[in-house]
């Protein structure tokens, strides 16, 4: 019996709190005798410290102690070699953490920073991606495990035969995560016992790396992360910060908060590598794909392959008889690259979304009705039915929405005074996956029940999203129940990650409510607690393995400045395909969140490195532009009511990256119409417009 919660909009749960600023971050606890902590960031790209000099430091007022790699605890190394912090004497990249200064004031610990002396041996070093580097490299596999390379047909023989071609190569900066709360922890032992407040998008992974790094059993180790000011992928594992904190906690055996600054964002957590890649697309008169192949080039670090899933996308999107994928790597003396939201599709989508733009153009074919007679019903890369596979909805209902119907395909054909208006299209998709979880539900004797889960809401609307399911799986009203989440002494369950949180924790939550209405149903005894907790490893692990993806089409408005090549987004929509849809308040929020973080994509965001010093050289929100609400005119997400059985039992499809792919393309192909000017590298800034086409 629903209650018909799922699919109620409702406000977050913890709404009030945050915006009164009650709600507490993991650095706002307060904590009996607590100390502060300032990392250290290396000042060369590549080589040794020979000397630390910490007398200066150690005299000023308030500091407790400096750590580095000459007196920091020992920890045990772990797969994240990047973790290993403060062991020895080798830098890696630049800005790698090389110490710690802890004093009984934020103040007095950064200024401790400022008088800590390091001696380097530095090394020459390369820290620029190029596509005839000399270290490019084919990896086993790329992220999370798939095939690094795929071919089906004959690529070169479909391409060559076919009368239309497209052959365009795509490139995309390094792009920082600047989520508002920075990686932060709070940190603590007592009794052997570690506790830690840490801003991350699990706790459960979290508190297996340290009870690793440490040589604790995991029950030692607690990990809370109640509320998390945004992750997008950066806080997706444990990070510097939760080591350093633990590290000076146990070696000044007081508490300790430390939290990055917003400069120490750019570079160290990890960012979304660049790339380099080359679309080629031919098709017949009508359109017709007859082969694609996409080969991306991007960067890793020495110490760890990460290699970003780039040319995955397109192993999936568009049906064609001939297709090719390769991935190549190069390891640069810079900080492992990480996930950034949409892993692998979203800069993928920048380029074949661009290339399906210039084949429609080359065919003489609308962009829409072009993928359109490109869909795929069977998956072009595993063969198998789709689950369900809504791209064309999207496509037909987004057009119609966007007033798609009465546009003029020539390119700088609308103008407005200065403004060259033009519109763009692009298609969207990204995995529906679950994970393994476990969830506990109990009933009370006054008739509420509480639902406890280790899930984190990073901002999402997870916990609000979780209490609705709770409360219809347990039949009741949502006012009865209680959610508790964000606890590594919770019920274990996976990360805020890769759009799987709420099919992969509802998932629990509705098979613990189920064991306890069983229980419940066989008859408690009055005036006590009943609970019963789930585990879906096997049911999860069981599921038969047919492609299953999540679908949308962005529509785009711009005009440019035919004087300056200034760009403005006049409006954006994007009608989505996601399953079912929890929460219409927060999943809304998601989707125009993403759209808005992939028009930053296009027009903003930009890491600039300079090879002479290895490193960013705009590391703060004043220098690495970031779309702000003034550059968002107009902006709707819709959805399909999709039902599709055979995902998991909310039937949801995930909402937290389906939004960011496909956005720059369709902001680039708008500017494309507007201007005539095909931007193949992003961000698009007015100095490439101007001095590409003199526009005006
Ligand atoms: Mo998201 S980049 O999968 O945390």
């Amino acid at each position: 019996m629903s209650t018909g919660a799922v699919g109620r909009a409702h406000p977050r749960l913890e709404g009030r709190e945050k915006v009164t600023g009650t709600a507490r971050y993991a650095v706002e606890y307060p904590v009996d005798g607590v100390t502060y902590g300032w990392a250290v960031p290396a000042a060369v790209v590549r080589g040794r410290i020979t000397r630390v000099d910490t007398d200066e430091a150690l005299a000023s007022p308030g500091v407790l102690a400096v750590l580095h790699h000459g007196n920091a605890p020992r920890i045990a190394p772990g797969p994240q070699p990047e973790l290993w912090l403060l062991q020895e004497p080798a830098v890696n990249h630049r800005g790698q953490f090389v110490a710690v200064v802890v004093a009984t004031s934020l103040e007095a610990a950064r200024e401790g920073a400022r008088l800590v002396r390091i001696d380097y041996d530095a090394a020459p070093h390369s820290t620029v991606l190029t596509d005839d580097h000399p270290g490019l490299y084919r990896p086993e596999h790329v992220n999370p495990s798939y095939p690094t390379d795929t071919a089906e047909g004959d690529f070169d023989a479909g391409y060559a035969a076919a009368p239309v071609r497209v052959d365009a190569t795509y490139r995309t900066p390094a792009y920082h995560n600047n989520p508002m709360e920075p990686h932060a922890t709070t940190a603590r032992w007592h009794d052997g016992r570690l506790l830690v407040h840490d801003s991350t998008q699990g706790a459960a992974p979290v508190q297996t790396t340290l009870a690793e790094l440490f040589g604790l059993p995991q029950e030692s180790v607690r990990v809370i992360a109640e509320h998390v000011g945004g992750g997008f992928g950066s806080k997706g594992s444990a990070k510097a910060a939760v080591v350093l904190a633990a590290l000076a906690a146990r070696h000044v055996d007081r508490p300790v908060k430390l939290a990055l600054t917003r400069q120490q964002l750019f570079g160290p957590i990890g960012y979304r590598t660049p790339s380099i890649q080359r679309v080629r697309l031919a098709a017949d008169t009508d359109g017709r794909l007859t082969a694609v192949c996409h080969d991306a080039i991007s960067q890793t670090s020495t110490v760890r392959e990460f290699a970003e899933q780039i040319a995955v996308y397109t192993r999936s999107m568009y049906a064609a008889p001939h297709q090719r994928t390769t991935h190549r790597l190069v390891r640069l003396d810079v900080p492992t690259p990480f996930w950034m939201r949409a892993p692998g599709e979203c800069p993928g989508a920048y380029a074949l979304e661009s290339a399906m733009d210039e084949l429609a153009i080359a065919v003489g074919v609308d962009p829409v009705e072009l993928r359109i007679r490109n869909d795929a019903q069977v998956d072009p890369d595993q063969g198998e039915p789709f689950t369900s596979r809504n791209l064309v909805a999207c496509l037909r209902e987004g057009a119609q929405r966007f007033g798609w119907a009465q546009r003029d395909p020539t390119p700088r054909a609308r103008r407005d005074g200065r403004w060259l208006i033009g519109t763009g299209v692009a298609g969207s998709s990204y995995p529906a996956r679950a994970r393994p979880s476990s969830a506990a539900a109990t009933a009370r004797p006054d008739g509420t029940f509480l639902v406890r889960i280790d899930a984190t809401d990073i901002g999402t609307g997870a916990r609000t999203a979780l209490w609705q399911v709770a409360a219809d799986a347990l039949g009741v009203p949502p006012e009865r129940v209680e959610i508790r989440i964000g606890d590594s002494d919770l019920p274990v369950a996976p990360v805020a990650g890769g759009s799987m949180g709420t099919a992969s924790w509802s998932w629990a939550v509705i098979r613990a409510c189920e064991a306890l209405r069983g229980k419940l149903r066989d008859g408690a005894p009055p005036g006590t607690e009943v609970s019963a907790e789930a585990d879906t490893t096997d049911e999860v692990g069981g599921q038969p393995e047919r492609p299953r993806y999540a679908y949308g089409a962005q529509f785009v408005e711009v005009r440019v400045d035919a004087d300056t090549g200034e760009v403005r987004v006049n409006r954006m929509l994007g009608v989505f395909a996601a399953g079912r849809v929890v929460n219409p308040t927060t999943a809304r929020s998601q989707l125009i969140g993403g759209m808005t973080m992939g028009l930053s994509m296009a027009l903003h965001e930009e890491g600039l490195l300079d090879e002479r010093y290895g490193d960013w050289v705009n590391h703060d929100l004043a220098t690495y532009h970031i779309t702000g609400c003034a550059d968002v005119e107009a902006i709707e997400a819709y959805w399909l009511d999709e039902r599709d059985d055979e995902l998991n039992p909310a039937g949801v499809k995930g909402v937290g990256e389906i939004g960011i792919v496909g956005t720059a393309a369709a902001v680039a192909n708008a500017v494309h119409h507007a201007t005539g000017v095909r931007i193949r590298d992003l961000p698009i800034r007015l100095d490439k417009l101007v001095g590409v086409s003199g526009l005006a």
